[in-house]
């Protein structure tokens, strides 16, 4: 059985890192224009910076959930049968013990620098425009995908939505694009497609089983279905 799991914000909510579109997101406090477009960095390249290197910070005062642990333990299951492709730009999902994980909209602990294209590793602030450990320049941006430019790995994705068995979509609200497209992809494919989400996703009518509450709990719950369907009777 071939898997390809889609999470969002929803799955690192518990662990305390604020989602996006939820009451108290971060689309409540920020414009989305003055911090996420490659305009505003142009513009106002401090403010941006800023954004991020709060966000990155706050990486090192939460922990993985039961949701990203139990990933982990799907992997281990599964192995290259499964596909787990994330919006998110924390690392809870390495941390929480999975090996290979698709970050379609980047990654905080990772640079990209403009003078060279290289993806750098990076922990600290980028606030005060370091040079890139390779070539020098001082021009390290945040290496996450801003509104209007291209997820990385839509290629690798197509060909996993293609193969996939199943595909389950877990703490996304379904709203950005082209993410929020998947489950009718996989769904054309021939998958059968599960909602893992808090509330209905606006996407919630595509999938053939959605479940509504807390990951920490729908998650775990679902990888033991998996689990057990995969043991020899
Ligand atoms: P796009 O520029 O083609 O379209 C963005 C659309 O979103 C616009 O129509 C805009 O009006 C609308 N929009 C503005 N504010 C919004 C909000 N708060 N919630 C929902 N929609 C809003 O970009 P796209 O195709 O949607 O996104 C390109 C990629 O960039 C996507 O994969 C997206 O998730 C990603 N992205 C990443 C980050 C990040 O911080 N990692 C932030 C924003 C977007
Ligand atoms: N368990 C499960 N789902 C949850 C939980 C929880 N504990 N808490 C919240 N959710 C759900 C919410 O109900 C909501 O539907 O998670 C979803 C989070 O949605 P968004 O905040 O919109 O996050 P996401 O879908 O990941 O955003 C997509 O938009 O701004 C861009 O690039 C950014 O990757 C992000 C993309």
């Amino acid at each position: 059985m071939r898997v390809v799991v889609l999470t969002g914000a929803g799955i690192s909510a518990e662990s305390g890192v604020p989602t996006f579109r939820d009451a108290d997101g971060l689309w409540e406090g920020h414009r989305v224009e003055d911090v996420a477009t490659p305009e505003a960095y142009e513009a106002q390249p401090s403010v941006v910076q800023a954004f991020y290197d709060a966000r990155r910070a706050a990486l090192a005062t939460v922990e993985p959930n039961p949701a990203h642990v139990a990933l982990a333990r799907l992997e281990a299951a599964l192995g290259d049968r499964l596909f787990l492709v994330t919006q998110n730009i924390d690392d809870l999902h390495e941390r929480g013990g999975s090996r290979h994980v698709h970050h379609m909209h980047g990654e905080l602990r990772s640079a990209l620098c403009r003078g060279c294209d290289h993806h750098v590793p990076w922990t600290e602030d980028l606030g005060d425009f370091p040079p890139c450990p390779g070539c020098g320049v001082a021009e390290l941006r945040p290496d996450v995908v801003w509104f209007g430019e291209v997820p990385y790995g839509m290629d690798q994705i197509q060909v996993a939505l293609q193969r996939a068995d199943v595909f389950v979509s877990i703490g996304t609200s379904g709203a950005v694009y082209p993410a929020a497209g998947f489950v009718q992809l996989a769904g054309r494919y021939g998958a059968r497609t599960i909602e893992l989400n808090l509330q209905p996703s606006e996407g919630t009518e595509y999938f053939d089983d959605a479940r509504h509450g807390p990951a920490s709990a729908l998650v775990p719950a679902w990888v033991d279905e998996v689990l057990a369907s995969l043991e020899p009777a």
